[in-house]
């Protein structure tokens, strides 16, 4: 079972494309504004369940457990609807003590990146900033919950390059990170995490042609990109909504230890330890991710890279607590 799921996709009625969502993302006294449907038989055609605008009654869901109806379909164009109901719900979603950690870290990753789309399509306001910060709320309450394993958020994890994707994925290994490093206060993760979500937000502001070029970037393009930490700390620094700690990682995500980072070229003495961390996450999903110019690279090759050829830009001693956390042995 899994909710969002974007990559399975069952063909209904007249042809329509149809996606499956977890039944655990439903909620008891809400009503959805989408249809829900259902498959009756195995190669018998989907059929409305639940219309939308009624409410989800204990008597709805009975019916479920009754039928042994174990997957739900919701029409293709109401997926944003139905990633703004499970925004909507995730608290409750996230609260079900019925619900398997594993379940849990897939809704929740899911509509993590449904929140990050949204920051990247438009300019970030403080509603979309805050929806954000929900997520880190969340995601840092998920990652030190009793039974939790980073197993069950690395397995949800996706390699397709987008910026959304890799914004969460580069929050899940943060907090995982830190936590490894010993971080344990709530509001420090929750900065972190609020940090490695964001820290790209500045691309919104950067021509697309530019971000997609497949061709190498001309030195006016390159000069222009490398704006975009400068302008992700300045857009958020604006909203006022993140703090110190959320803001540094924004602005010197792409500072190294050599100086030969940007866009201050700082060196090892000036980054914290917040961006340390955060460099090491932003430089394995970025290799161990597909990009227009190089396929995924496997976590032994990227982290060999991380290792060698990037021994003086990457805070070593991050790398192998990061080796360690993936359950692996430098
Ligand atoms: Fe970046």
């Amino acid at each position: 079972m899994s909710a969002l799921n974007i990559v399975t996709a069952e063909t209904g009625p007249g042809g329509e494309t149809y996606r499956p969502v977890a039944i655990a993302s439903i909620r008891l006294n809400t009503a959805p504004t989408f249809d829900l449907h259902f498959r009756p038989g195995p190669a018998q055609p989907l059929v409305l369940y639940s219309q939308r605008g009624l409410p989800i009654t204990h008597e709805t869901l009975r019916r479920l457990g009754e039928n042994r109806i174990e997957t739900l379909y919701i029409h293709e164009d109401a997926l944003s609807e139905y990633r703004q109901y499970v925004a909507e719900n995730l608290y409750d979603i996230l609260a079900d003590a019925k619900l398997p950690i594993r379940d849990k870290a897939n809704i929740l990753y899911n509509t993590a990146q449904a929140v990050l789309e949204e920051v990247f399509e438009h300019p970030p306001t403080r509603e979309t900033v805050a929806q954000g910060k929900e997520i880190s709320r969340h995601t840092v309450d998920l990652m030190t919950a009793d039974g939790f394993t980073l197993e069950d958020l690395l397995r949800t994890i996706s390699t397709d390059y987008y910026l959304y994707t890799h914004s969460v994925n580069v929050a899940t290994y943060a907090v995982a990170l830190a936590l490894r490093a010993g971080y344990a206060d709530t509001p420090t993760l929750r900065e972190i995490a609020n940090g490695a979500l964001f820290h790209d937000v500045g691309m919104s502001r950067i021509d697309p042609a530019i971000r997609a070029a497949r061709a190498p970037l001309t030195p006016d393009q390159w000069a222009r990109l490398k704006q975009h930490p400068v302008e992700g700390h300045a857009l958020l620094e604006s909203l006022g909504c993140l703090g110190e700690v959320a803001l540094d990682i924004v602005l010197h995500h792409h500072e190294r230890l050599d100086g030969k980072g940007y866009p201050h070229g700082l060196g090892d003495k000036a980054l914290s330890p917040f961006v340390r961390m955060v460099s090491v996450c932003n430089v394995f999903d970025a290799l161990t991710t597909d990009r227009h110019h190089q396929p995924a690279r496997k976590t032994f090759a990227a982290l060999h890279i991380m290792q060698t050829e990037m021994r003086h830009e990457l805070d070593q001693g991050c790398v192998r607590m990061f080796i360690e956390m993936m359950g692996l042995r430098s």
